[in-house]
């Protein structure tokens, strides 16, 4: 059951300035556990990666919620690798702050990225990787036509333990045709 929000969020693209206030929202150990950040995140870092990512012939697309003048939540599409044969395919990530989830905000980013890469970004399959524990957000991937295709074991390091993931992909429900008839 969704909370309404305490006040209307927006969304909007990240700048590299964004950094502080992304790594702001994804430092509750609560959040940050279900990615695959570390404590104190490298500010410098992420903000060269989100300038990095504005350079011409970049396909990725990073966006922030933005909730009472701060940033509450981040989430991206970013191309699965450098290679010819699989740039139909992009990785997504999402992380909402503890205070702002609930809301409505991971459903919001979701909708958003998913409409840009099927009417926009000619992205035919989108993966993802997810800890095994984490139903909320296996609940929403799969709202949003997302399928395990399988488990990887002690994938990652979490606080201590090696912790399991799905692999999880959405492949494009209705891919976009070219419009004009047959000769
Ligand atoms: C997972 C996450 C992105 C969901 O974002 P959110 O803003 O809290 O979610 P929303 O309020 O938009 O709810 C969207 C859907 O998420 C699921 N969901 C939300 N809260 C839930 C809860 N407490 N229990 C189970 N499912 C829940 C539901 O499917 C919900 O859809 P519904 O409202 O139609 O029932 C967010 O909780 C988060 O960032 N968690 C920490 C970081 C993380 O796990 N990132 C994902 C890494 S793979």
């Amino acid at each position: 059951m969704r909370a309404a929000p305490s006040a209307p969020f927006t969304l909007r693209r990240a700048v590299p300035d964004d950094a502080p206030g992304i790594a702001e929202a994804y430092a509750d150990p609560d959040v940050l556990a279900n990615l695959l950040q570390v404590p104190f995140i490298n500010v410098a870092a992420m903000r060269q990666r989100l300038a990095e990512q504005d350079a011409p012939g970049r396909t990725d697309l990073q966006l922030v919620a933005e909730l009472g003048g701060r940033i509450v939540a981040c989430a991206g599409l970013h191309p699965a690798g450098a290679h010819l044969r699989r740039r139909h395919v992009m990785g997504l990530g999402i992380g909402v702050a503890t205070p702002a989830q609930g809301q409505g905000i991971g459903h919001a980013l979701m909708q958003a990225l998913l409409d840009h890469a099927d009417r926009w970004g000619q992205v035919l399959r989108i993966e993802l990787t997810v800890f095994t524990d984490n139903t909320r957000a296996i609940a929403l991937y799969r709202k949003f036509g997302f399928r395990i295709e399988g488990t990887h074991r002690g994938f990652a390091l979490r606080d201590g333990v090696y912790a399991d993931v799905h692999s999880m992909a959405r492949l494009h429900p209705d891919p976009p045709v070219l419009a004009w008839p047959p000769e």
